[in-house]
């Protein structure tokens, strides 16, 4: 049995990924998570320029749902102060993939070819924030803005192209076609909701955003749904990254047999120690295995169709 998965032309030495956004853009705290086993790590979104985020509290816990919800606001270095970061990941063999942001095509195309010289696994494009002005949401909803930015970015760079699509559309099959057609190498589905909390007592909204993106055990079959719904339009034409909701191995389980090759974990590695809750999770997922005799993670993926 093997748990080594395919992910386009990337092995990776399990099905497991950190999420963008929960460990930040620290080599160091990356490369803990590495260590604590997962197959590669995803950084927080890194944009042109160093922004500070929006203001406190930025992360509230939904511990009733185990779910979270956020407004940090894109907060990054900015890709050259990064660059120092992702010269020791890469130094260090730490498989990682570098999630970018922009406000249009040409701020993604400065920060592309800003980080490119890096041998990385992947760039992960966040078309998806739904904590920005511009930029985020706004472009992961306009289908030609997707197409036009991956083929740009496509004809920029060798280095595979991921797309973290936003559930916040009607028809996420159209953007992922958009992103399809661009040429992007891999989707990831899927980014956090539109959601707020309100306190009763101080009839405020608890985020200083006040709205913010929702993550957690709460938006899991919903990724699941997307997931079965582009692993149905697409099969095996585009490599599928389950995310949303991942709490245990049962639920990476769920996300590959909905069609993922992949997934990626947020959320469930802030409520305890990540190194444990990886070790469980993949202790799941082997039983899984020797119970169902499948000896390669390739041959758990769209089993539910
Ligand atoms: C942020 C970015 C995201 O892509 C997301 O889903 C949630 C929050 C942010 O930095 O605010």
């Amino acid at each position: 049995m093997s748990l080594i998965t395919k992910i386009g032309s990337i092995d990776i030495r399990n099905p497991l990924i950190l999420a963008s956004g929960v460990m930040g853009t620290s080599y160091s705290t990356l490369q803990r998570i590495y260590n604590g086993g997962v197959g590669a790590v995803v950084t927080k979104s890194i944009g042109l320029n160093s922004r500070k985020g929006n203001p406190n509290p930025s992360v509230f816990a939904l511990n009733e749902i185990r779910s979270a919800i956020n407004s940090v606001g894109l907060a990054n270095p900015g890709y050259q102060v990064f660059r120092e970061d992702v010269e020791i990941l890469v130094k260090n063999h730490v498989p990682t993939i570098v999630s970018i942001f922009g406000e249009n095509e040409n701020e993604f195309s400065e920060i592309l070819n800003g980080l490119k010289d890096f041998p990385v696994l992947a760039f992960e494009l966040n078309l998806s924030c739904p904590n920005t002005e511009k930029g985020g949401i706004q472009i992961g909803t306009d289908s030609e803005a997707v197409f036009q930015i991956v083929k740009r970015l496509k004809s920029e760079t060798e280095v595979p192209l991921w797309v973290k699509l936003t559930p916040n559309v009607s028809d996420v099959i159209e953007i992922a076609e958009a992103a399809v057609n661009g040429g992007c190498d891999a989707l990831v589905a899927i980014n956090t909701l539109k959601a707020m909390v309100i306190d009763i007592h101080t009839k405020q909204p608890i985020l200083g955003f006040k709205k913010g993106g929702l993550s957690g055990a709460a938006i899991k079959p919903i990724g699941v749904r997307y997931i079965y719904d582009l692993y149905e339009r697409f099969e095996d034409r585009i490599p599928l990254i389950g995310a949303g909701g991942i709490m245990s191995g049962e639920d990476v389980i769920e996300y590959l047999l909905a069609g993922a090759s992949a997934v990626q974990i947020g959320t469930a590695l802030g409520v305890a120690y990540p190194e444990n809750m990886i070790k469980f999770f993949i202790s799941k997922i082997k039983k899984y295995m020797r119970e169902n005799e499948f000896k390669s993670i390739s041959e758990i993926t769209g089993g539910a169709h």
